[in-house]
């Protein structure tokens, strides 16, 4: 066991930390006040190599490994959760998968441009009435010539309104219910319509967006993996993803406590600082190990993803672990600056609102559950599955 990072790792932690610090941080309130994208940000970030922190540099990318890319996750999220989700749907959830599922060609043509960030990428996996249960989606792939025409509509798509390329999934085979006989597909931005922007608790500064695909056409070259066993691509996607999200889970909850520790030390009552009082200082110790356990469950399962390891059942676990630290640490956090910390004047009521969404997207707490049930039960095919019959 080795708990102590590369230098290379170190060196690309600082360097995020140092953009974030810089770029980020202090602008996070205005963009969260005034619901902006900060699309500058991104092409700063291209420039850095990290929008393809973890792709191998042949395919445009910084060639750096995933944990590598896990801690530019957490140093953006600290600054800005919304910034971190863009950069983690971009990479984990689109890059990556057209990286290891891709053929030589689609690498070569889908790969670089993300990985540089000439365009973000969008995963449109989840739909109105297929959100837990991805398994139900209804969007169709209908064959036509040597190809399909793609019909239907996704929910909750984070970057599509300034995606170039979207992973999308559509069902191929209509006879058959549940996961089987969905396919994944590469799309473009032309080949999808944007039409509506989510009003969102928090994470004001990225995306989020319904979208409709009106008969698409594509050829074999945009279908990713097998005909009908894509599902293994979003399911593979998202053991990667959620560490991602665990890792923004972190970063949140690690900005929210620097805030309180600080203020602590500061704000005096009954003449004393308040950390002073074992009531603050025991919440503030409760922060620091929560956060600690939390990062530590991220990196092993980061370290294990990255060795080719078996990760899902690590994934989910630092995912749901992280994200109820985060959740439960960033309110902590305003209970230390009271009325203060429920107003604008200081960050922690928007980490608090941003904290909410790591226990719901790429699966929410009751998933992660679920997966982690399966994996230590040894249960191979899911009760949930079992009804559709
Ligand atoms: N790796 C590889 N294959 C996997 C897998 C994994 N981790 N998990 C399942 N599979 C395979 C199964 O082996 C099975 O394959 P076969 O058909 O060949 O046997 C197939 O996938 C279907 O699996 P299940 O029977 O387990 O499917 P299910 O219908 O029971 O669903 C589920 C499983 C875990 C509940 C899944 O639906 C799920 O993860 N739901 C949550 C969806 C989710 O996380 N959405 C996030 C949206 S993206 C997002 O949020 C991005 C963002 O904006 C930040």
């Amino acid at each position: 066991m080795d708990f102590e990072l590369s230098p290379e790792q170190k060196e690309i932690q600082e360097l995020a930390r140092e953009f974030a610090d810089r770029e980020i941080e202090p602008n996070a309130a205005e963009w969260d006040r005034e619901h902006r994208f900060p699309r500058e940000i991104f092409a700063k970030l291209a420039e850095l190599g990290l929008m393809g922190t973890c792709v191998p540099e042949e395919y445009g990318g910084a060639g750096a490994d995933f944990l590598s890319y896990i801690l530019v996750l957490e140093q953006l999220s600290r600054a800005d959760a919304g910034v971190g989700v863009t950069v983690a749907v971009h990479t984990s959830a689109v890059t990556l998968p057209l990286l290891a599922f891709g053929t030589d060609e689609q690498r070569a043509r889908f790969v670089p441009p993300l990985a540089r960030g000439d365009h973000l990428g969008a995963f449109a996996l989840t739909e109105p009435e297929a959100g837990s249960d991805a398994g139900a989606l209804r969007t169709r792939a209908d064959a036509e010539g040597d190809g399909w025409r793609i019909t239907g509509a996704k929910q909750w798509i984070t970057n599509a309104r300034y995606a170039g390329t979207f992973l999308l999934f559509a069902r191929t085979d209509q006879e058959t219910a549940g996961a089987r006989g969905v396919s994944a597909f590469v799309l473009d931005a032309d080949h999808v319509r944007v039409t509506r922007d989510e009003e969102k608790l928090g994470l004001n500064s990225s995306t989020t967006n319904d979208i409709v695909i009106e008969g698409a056409v594509v050829g074999r070259d945009r279908l990713l993996h097998e005909e009908n066993h894509g599902f293994r691509v979003a399911m593979k996607t998202l053991d990667g993803g959620r560490i991602g999200i665990a890792a923004q889970a972190v970063g949140i909850a690690q900005a929210a406590y620097d805030v309180a520790r600080e203020y602590a030390k500061e704000r005096h009552a009954f003449g004393r600082p308040i950390s002073a009082f074992q009531a603050i200082q025991h919440k503030l110790a409760d922060m620091a190990t929560e956060i600690e356990a939390a990062r530590l469950l991220t990196y092993r399962a980061a370290t294990l993803r990255e060795r080719g390891e078996p990760h899902t059942e690590a994934g989910a676990k630092a995912k749901l672990f992280a994200s109820g630290v985060a959740r439960r640490q960033t309110g902590e956090a305003i209970q230390i600056l009271g009325g203060y910390g429920y107003t604008k004047e200081f960050p922690v009521e928007r980490y608090y609102r941003d904290a909410k969404i790591t226990e719901i997207y790429e699966g929410t707490s009751e998933i992660q559950r679920l997966v982690i049930a399966r994996s230590i039960l040894g249960l191979q095919e899911p009760s949930v599955a079992g009804r559709r019959g």
